[in-house]
């Protein structure tokens, strides 16, 4: 008996203390609490993705943010902790060959997600498949089973842990996704959105157009209401990068000043905006000082005295219209803008607005070229496109707004103008505010017909 006893103890003492010193020893935060997952509900969710190595993450709005994913720097876990904002790992490490269709499998990989959370002391997972699955393939049912089992997990050993999928900006055959929808809208806690990339199926005409333009935007989010996904987990994902088209009809200008693309075919469609290159908004946005500035990297120098409305711009104000314009006085800006590119093919553009899409966009010709012989087309999100998506979430009673991702923002700066118009980038979401009353009721989820 004592020797069972001993030996139980001395097996305690082992098993216990490994545990007990790694759990204190590993909390990177100034507070062993920090480490604590969060638990509170927020009624307003602002989702970033983070996908930066250094310390943006000081510069993140932490007031707004209530959950990043994917970036485990466990200084960030500590920032985010101390403003009672989660951090939720990436969950595209499930090789969908490999795992999804496997029970084993899937129950391994889900145990080896919870326990690096858990040692990570992160808040959850964020999935974001992306590949095509065609109407009947098991892979949908495999994929909302492997994120049910996930939340089951999750959820028993890290309460309030939050999860979350991806989803394109339509349920409709984005892409080629057809996934099961339903099973994995009942079983996150979280659907993000994507509410860009708008244009990776173009059927008709063979041009540039927005990322995010605010008609489709609003009609895929009723697309997902009508499906039946629930307000409450509705989470509208915006831009903060934009795209830059190379137009195959150099030299249009004036009023027609459509971009012809290249046509690059994705997914069935025979055109799409793979013809261009994504873009951050500091990259679009970044303004050098009027001498000139950074020579790495595109960058914006705003040139002209053009007027932004009422408003004169004042050349000694770059950039300005970035953040202050309203939607009513976009139209047709005639504001010079100048792009640097590090490569040193510069690029002087026209910013204009386009009142259908709600979007901004720039002309753009080479330096070296004359004057309106356009050879590019930038589209892209400022505050102002953004403030009124944010608005329309507002409306619809979504759970809330997001990016991706939330390094497309220069939190180096030191040229005024362009701190400001990274702050004004935060500052526009601020238009979301969540339902007063909790999100409104939804019919249960409607399964496809194609699942039933
Ligand atoms: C951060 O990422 C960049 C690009 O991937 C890489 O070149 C750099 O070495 C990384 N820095 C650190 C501190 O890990
Ligand atoms: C399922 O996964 C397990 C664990 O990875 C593996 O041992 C097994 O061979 C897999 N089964 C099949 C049919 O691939």
């Amino acid at each position: 008996m004592w020797l069972w006893a001993v030996a139980m103890l001395a097996y305690a003492v082992i098993a216990a203390a490994p545990t007990r010193t790694r759990a204190s020893q590993t909390c990177p935060c100034s507070s062993p609490a920090l480490c604590q997952p969060i638990s509170v509900t927020h009624a307003r969710e602002v989702f970033g993705f983070s996908v930066s190595n250094d310390t943006s993450y000081d510069r993140y709005d932490w007031d707004q943010l209530t959950t990043v994913a994917w970036n485990e720097d466990p200084a960030l876990m500590c920032a985010a902790h101390a403003a009672g904002a989660r951090v939720v790992i990436d969950g595209r490490s499930a090789n969908p060959v490999a795992v999804y269709g496997n029970r084993t499998a899937r129950a391994a990989w889900v145990a080896e997600q919870v326990q690096h959370a858990v040692e990570a002391h992160l808040d959850g997972i964020n999935f974001d498949l992306e590949a095509p699955i065609l109407p009947g393939d098991p892979l949908a049912l495999e994929y909302s089973a492997l994120v049910a089992e996930a939340a089951a997990a999750f959820h028993a050993a890290i309460p309030g842990s939050q999860v979350s999928v991806d989803v394109p900006w339509s349920p409709y055959g984005v892409d080629d996704r057809h996934y099961d929808w339903a099973g994995l809208a009942e079983a996150t806690d979280l659907l993000f959105v994507m509410a860009y990339d708008t244009q990776s199926q173009i059927w008709g005409r063979c041009v540039a157009s927005a990322n995010s333009p605010l008609a489709l935007v609003q009609r895929g989010l009723q697309q997902w209401l009508q499906l039946g996904a629930p307000r409450s987990k509705l989470v509208l994902g915006l831009p903060w990068y934009g795209y830059k088209y190379p137009c195959v009809n150099s030299g249009f200008a004036g009023q027609h000043d459509l971009c012809e693309l290249s046509p690059v075919p994705f997914f069935g469609a025979p055109c799409s905006d793979a013809a261009g290159q994504q873009v951050c908004f500091s990259d679009i946005a970044a303004m050098t000082s009027a001498a000139g500035g950074d020579s790495q990297g595109p960058s914006f120098k705003f040139t002209g005295t053009g007027a932004v409305g009422s408003r004169a711009l004042s050349a000694t104000q770059p950039g300005k219209w970035i953040t202050e314009q309203q939607h009513s006085l976009h139209h047709q800006q005639q504001l010079e803008v100048e792009v640097e590119q590090g490569s040193g093919a510069a690029l002087a553009c026209h910013v204009r607005y386009d009142a259908q899409q709600e979007s901004p966009y720039a002309n753009c010709r080479r330096t070296s070229d004359a004057a309106g012989s356009y050879s590019h087309q930038i589209w892209f999100d400022d505050p102002a496109s953004i403030r009124l998506k944010c608005q329309l979430a507002t409306e619809l009673g979504l759970r809330g707004v997001g990016v991706w991702n939330l390094d497309c923002l220069d939190y180096q700066c030191v040229d005024p103008a362009c701190s400001h118009a990274t702050m004004a980038m935060w500052a526009a979401l601020q238009a979301f505010q969540a339902s007063v009353t909790p999100a409104h009721q939804t019919p249960e989820v409607q399964h496809y017909s194609v699942f039933a």
